[in-house]
């Protein structure tokens, strides 16, 4: 199959959204990462996006809309009174919850759960495809499994071309971190996975948020998960990855440390880095993170920098830790997954 990628003007939506109606696939671009969609009502659609993304049966889909009436369609039941104050202060926007499904939801795109993950994404592209579509559009991150996210069009054309007919480019994606993921039941409002909607934005709306355990942690053997997704090791560079936390001098130079011990080794080594600390690291191989200041950038950069290194055939990555608070929380949460929690404490001498 020839998988053609188009700026997506006028007429490359009408095509987009005729392959939809016609139950193919499409790579669309969204706020958080690129999407790889289908019709989000169309069970035999819905198997061809685990077929071409080689994704586990067991880990659902998430639907996404364009407006509030498409929810009737898709949950049971009346609408949680937390669920509306989310929608209402988050949507569109990157926030995804899991709300109890309605028998129009096909079985693989919940994975044979009662529930349904479902967002109302911000991204221009993404919001007139599903109104030209009248569909809700089922889609997870376009990446093959186990590869990093694609926050452009070129990685969705690495990990899928010949697999789908049509990528449409949309840039860069602005949030470059999947969507932070929360679950309902009752009073309590529980994020399985962090993203762009920081725990303290939510605390902010319903005055309460649980932050589930696993989410800086790796899985214990035998512990249940929440979220089929959590099982799976996501976001693996094909490197390894360590990471550096503690006082930014003291990481600095352990960093720099395990970097020239690499090299001395014969790896290919390279240090994931804040923009602003480039310089401590002197001659060494540098990737910055973070080409504005603040945690936004440094999160729309992380994905691509983990494929770079793929790329790169880097064997060592050592990176630098940031503050697991606000968006740092969901940056820790994917650099720890890359790294199968492999943390270093350089103030602890480790
Ligand atoms: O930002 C995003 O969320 C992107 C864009 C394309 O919208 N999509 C995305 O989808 O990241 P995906 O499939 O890569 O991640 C969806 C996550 C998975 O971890 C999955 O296990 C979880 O949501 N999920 C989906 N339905 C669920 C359900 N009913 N119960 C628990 N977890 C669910
Ligand atoms: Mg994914």
């Amino acid at each position: 199959m020839q998988t053609l990628v188009l700026k997506p003007d006028g007429q490359a939506l009408e095509k987009a959204a005729a392959l939809l109606r016609a139950g193919e696939l499409v790579g669309i671009p969204t706020e958080t990462v690129y999407g790889l969609a289908a019709d989000g009502l169309n069970q035999q659609a819905a198997l061809k996006i685990f077929e071409a993304k080689q994704r586990p049966a067991d880990n659902p889909l998430i639907e996404h809309i364009a407006h509030m009436d498409q929810l009737k369609e898709l949950i049971r039941g009346e609408l949680p009174e937390q669920a509306r104050a989310l929608a209402q202060a988050f949507w569109p926007g990157p926030l995804t919850m899991i709300l109890p499904k309605s028998q129009r939801v096909p079985q693989a795109v919940c994975a044979g759960l009662d529930t349904v993950a479902i967002r109302m994404p911000s991204h221009p592209v993404a919001h007139a495809l599903i109104e030209k579509c009248g569909l809700p559009l089922a889609a997870p991150s376009a990446n093959r499994s186990g590869r990093p996210s694609p926050t452009r069009a070129s990685h969705v054309l690495e990990d899928m071309k010949g697999r789908i007919p049509l990528i449409l480019d949309g840039g860069p994606c602005e949030v470059g971190l999947e969507s932070t993921v929360v679950e309902l039941s009752g009073d309590k409002v529980r994020v399985l996975r962090p993203g762009g909607v920081t725990p303290e934005m939510i605390e902010a709306v319903l005055g309460g948020v649980w932050v589930d355990e696993s989410v800086l942690k790796p899985l214990q053997p035998g512990q249940v998960v929440r979220s089929p997704g959590m099982k799976y090791r996501h976001y693996a560079p094909k490197g390894s990855l360590t990471i550096v936390k503690g006082a930014p001098e003291r990481v600095a130079g352990r960093i720099a440390q395990l970097y020239d011990e690499a090299v001395s080794q014969g790896a290919s080594a390279a240090i994931l880095c804040m923009k602003q600390n480039e310089a401590r690291y002197g001659h060494r191989r540098v990737h910055p993170l973070g080409q504005r200041p603040g945690l936004d950038s440094v999160a729309s950069d992380l994905f691509d920098a983990l494929r770079l290194m793929d790329e790169q055939k880097v064997e060592r990555i050592f990176a630098e830790a940031v503050d697991a608070h606000g968006l740092g929380l969901a940056i820790m949460n994917r650099m720890g997954r890359a790294a199968a929690f492999h943390v270093l404490d350089a103030d602890r001498g480790e």
